[in-house]
């Protein structure tokens, strides 16, 4: 991964590929943001008017390239778009800065080395920056090269951020933070982005028994015989079609000051062929992202155990592969839950509910102070909120406010749906206890009052669906590359933040 360190050199002295500086959308033109003002007095103060020259307005996400003034180590200077200018008295904001640093790194792919001199008011700016930095400058060529020329260049090397406090331990810590969750995020990209073939449930377990046991997690594999013998029939009745057994992972993170305790659950199929109610094809060839639930609930438990956050959480993974074959549950079988309760399978589908009811009995048993599911659920939350907006549901409203609230201070797009009695009856069935399927209209909604069954009684819980922010099948944007992109890792770490401080539930 891309390294990162605080530095107080001053930027003409300063060995690198480039320099990065911000540049605001004024009111009469471009405006050089603060933290730029060594290279703004190399170019006698006029940089603003050599900017705009260039054609540059200082809109989000716009890159324009200059030779560094006479006197600079570095050789260029890049200058990224941050959008209107803050008014009058008031600081650019995290997520433009995070957003800004993701642009320029992308567009330094290659460079060995920057030094960012980006607008930095305090050390949640530097962590910020430093987020967006490390997260944008990722990237997934595992499978690239087999042709050696195929290989795309090298993502940016090092980053020097300018303008921090190397001595503060606020600055310092800011940063420590974001190459912990940015380490762990960029890790959750890779476990989506690895293709199917090469990351069964087997081999996510082992995945996540390395990093536990690297970081003191506690970690219990349930395969198919234990899954067998505790009965959980719907991670086995999904898996029941692969070659590929299911697996349940369950993290368990302590820390002894824990007053709290935190249960996240992921949805874990490392790949959706819809089984026996087969995917049309275009609706299959992005189905490996089905595990990025799994994978931000893995990444959330190992960064809180890095952060050594004061709040205990437990990671469940509800791994397996849904495929067709003669062993395959069918349109119509009757499964027998954890919980004990049955569904009727209508469509196999609809599969995630079914590993995530299991998933949310074993997390209920241990009575935490909440639970906080995260699944590529439905299709239908992808139609209501688009691509880049995770869908909060709950049984608890001011959890869920809080859940809207803590994803937006941390830059992911969510928004609060309900959870309508009415759609419930629509998973009526005439054998079981509930089918898995209900009323089309509404469908991510249905999928919610469907896991909402399996949530012990008197727990608080949540439900984040990220079908649609999970997988970027557009070109990459700010921070976020093409691909799996980490979505819900940073809420759920920073809601065990949050417990850890006593400022949740
Ligand atoms: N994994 C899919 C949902 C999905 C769709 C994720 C698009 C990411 C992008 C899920 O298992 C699924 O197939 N859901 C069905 C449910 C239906 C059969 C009730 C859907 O949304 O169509
Ligand atoms: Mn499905
Ligand atoms: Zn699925």
């Amino acid at each position: 991964m891309t390294a990162l360190t605080l530095s107080t050199a001053a930027a003409p002295g300063l060995r690198a590929d480039a320099i990065v500086i911000g540049v605001g959308k004024g009111g009469k033109g471009p405006v050089v943001a603060p933290g730029a003002d060594a290279v703004d007095k190399a170019y006698d103060g006029r940089l603003a008017g050599v900017l705009e020259t260039l054609g540059a307005s200082g809109a989000e996400g716009e890159i324009t390239k200059l030779p560094a003034p006479a006197g600079f180590k570095a050789p260029l200077v890049l200058a990224v778009g941050l959008g209107a200018e803050p008014e009058e008295g008031e600081e650019y904001g995290a997520e433009v800065l995070r957003r800004a640093a993701g642009v320029a790194a992308r567009a330094l792919t290659g460079a060995k080395k920057a030094a960012f001199a980006l607008p930095l008011a305090d050390a949640a700016d530097a962590g910020a920056i430093a987020e967006g930095a490390l997260l944008g400058a990722y990237s997934f060529d595992a499978y690239k090269g087999g042709a050696k020329d195929a290989k795309g260049k090298a993502p940016l090397g090092e980053v020097a951020l300018l303008g921090g406090k190397p001595r503060d331990k606020e600055h310092k810590a800011a940063v420590e933070r974001a190459l912990a969750v940015t380490e762990e995020l960029n890790r959750a990209r890779d476990l989506i982005n690895t293709p199917p073939n090469d990351l069964d449930p087997e081999a996510f377990a082992a995945v996540a028994q390395t990093a536990a046991k690297e970081h003191g997690i506690k970690v219990e594999v349930l395969d198919e015989k234990a899954l067998e013998k505790g009965g959980y029939g719907g991670i086995l009745g999904v898996g029941a079609g692969s070659a590929a057994g299911p697996r349940l992972v369950k993290l368990s993170y302590t820390h002894a000051d824990a007053t709290k305790h935190l249960a996240f659950v992921g949805k874990g199929i490392t790949y959706d062929s819809g089984g026996i109610s087969l995917k049309p094809a275009g609706h299959n060839e992005t189905m490996k992202c089905d595990m990025s639930g799994a994978a931000a609930v893995f990444a959330a438990v190992v960064a809180a155990a890095r952060l050594g956050l004061a709040v205990n959480v437990t990671g469940w993974l509800a791994l397996a592969e849904n495929m067709p074959s003669g062993s395959a549950t069918r349109p119509g079988d009757v499964l027998r839950m954890y919980s004990g309760k049955t569904v009727e399978v209508l469509n196999t589908d609809a599969e995630g509910r079914l590993v995530l009811a299991d998933a949310l009995w074993a997390a209920s048993a241990e009575k935490p102070d909440a639970i906080v599911d995260v699944a590529t659920l439905t299709g239908a939350m992808v139609l209501a909120l688009g691509s880049r907006t995770f869908g909060v549901m709950a049984n608890d409203e001011a959890f869920r406010s809080a859940i809207v609230e803590a994803a937006d201070e941390v830059g992911e797009p969510s928004w609060p749906m309900p959870l309508p009695e009415h759609l419930r009856k629509g998973m009526d069935s005439p054998t079981a206890d509930i089918a898995n399927m209900g009323e089309r209209m509404g469908g991510g909604l249905v999928a919610g009052l469907f896991l909402r069954e399996f949530v012990g009684e008197g727990i608080t819980w949540a439900h984040l669906d990220i079908a649609g922010p999970a997988f970027n099948e557009g070109g990459p944007f700010g921070y976020t590359p093409k691909g799996g992109t980490g979505s819900a890792v940073r809420t759920l770490v920073r809601l065990a933040e949050l417990t850890a401080a006593g400022d949740l539930g």
